[in-house]
């Protein structure tokens, strides 16, 4: 029998704005590759002031979806059809989902996280202790919330978004969270279950800045997670690993939520270890 030939590709991208650095398309197309999908996806430079025209274009073009990072999260919300309850909650999309003739916003960001923290621990009833107020914290803070985390404690160095990020967790969902204030090194509570870095210290190229954290007080029963894909193996990891703690890098979160975003679009449950080994060559480690 004859083979059909097909030469149209379902399409799937990021829009960003700085977006050359960012490596997703070469994990995501490394699951495309390794499942016979024939798919693309474009890192795409958008503009802010082009960002309504983007989304018309995906829509006209039928994209099957589409990443939005910085500085795109939460401006892309006027724009879609649907947001979903985590992404609804966080205030933020990262992830945009054609369900038939809609666009639908999703957050995959604090759910990839989850599924590396998972792996390990379930957190459900844990006492959890987050750095960083910004998108990645506030993503992790709302799924946590949403997996019956038993308490989170937030540090965050500028106090009024550290406040503002544990006002809304206590608002919006039913978990225990307080706010740490956060000057010189900060102490570990013997009580605390997991210890996740959501800052950017760590992030190329600043590959060795140190997060102001007195390592002494990490315990062996602690699992302390980094959100820093880049590189992988920041101090943090590096001290929570000799200290004999359990640790996620940001890889993990990395990979895992390109897991959600390729089975959104394609309902195909991609391989992680093909996206990882992907992402692990551009970076060298
Ligand atoms: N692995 C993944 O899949 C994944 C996904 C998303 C994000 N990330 C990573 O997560 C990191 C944060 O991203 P984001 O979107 O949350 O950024 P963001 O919204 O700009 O927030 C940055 C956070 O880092 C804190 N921070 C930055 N420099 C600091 C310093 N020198 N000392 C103390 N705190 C500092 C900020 O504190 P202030 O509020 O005081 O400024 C804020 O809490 C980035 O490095 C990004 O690469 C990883």
């Amino acid at each position: 029998m004859k083979k059909t030939l097909n030469f149209k590709q379902e399409i799937t991208a990021v829009f960003g704005k700085p977006v050359a650095e960012n490596p997703t398309q070469v994990m995501v197309e490394a699951a495309f590759r390794h499942h016979g999908l024939a798919w693309r996806y474009l890192t795409l430079e958008v503009d802010p002031s082009r960002l309504a025209d983007a989304v018309k274009g995906a829509r006209a073009l039928g994209f099957a979806g589409f990443n939005c990072t910085i500085p795109h999260k939460v401006a892309v919300i006027p724009f879609l059809d649907e947001v979903a309850e985590s992404a609804r909650l966080m205030g933020a999309v990262n992830c945009v989902v054609r369900r038939g003739k809609k666009l639908v916003g999703e957050n995959t960001d604090g759910k990839g996280f989850l599924t590396s923290l998972r792996e390990i621990i379930d957190p459900r009833g844990k006492s959890i202790l987050l750095f960083g107020a910004g998108g990645a914290a506030r993503a992790i803070g709302v799924e946590l919330a949403l997996a019956g985390a038993g308490k989170v404690t937030i540090a965050n160095r500028g106090k009024d978004r550290g406040r503002e990020l544990a006002a809304l967790l206590a608002e919006r969902t039913r978990i225990m969270v307080e706010y740490a204030p956060w000057e010189g090194r900060f102490k570990v509570p013997a009580d605390a279950d997991v210890v996740i870095n959501a800052t950017s210290i760590g992030l190329f190229p600043d590959g060795n800045a140190e997060l102001p954290l007195d390592m002494q007080t990490l315990l062996p029963r602690m699992v302390v997670a980094d959100v820093i894909p880049n590189p992988p193996r920041t101090r943090l990891v590096r001290a929570a690993s000799e200290k004999g703690c359990r640790v996620i890098d940001g890889l993990g979160m990395l990979v895992n939520q390109g897991v959600i975003g390729v089975k959104y679009w394609t309902g195909v449950d991609p391989d992680p270890s093909v996206m990882r080994a992907a992402l692990e060559k551009v970076f060298g480690s």
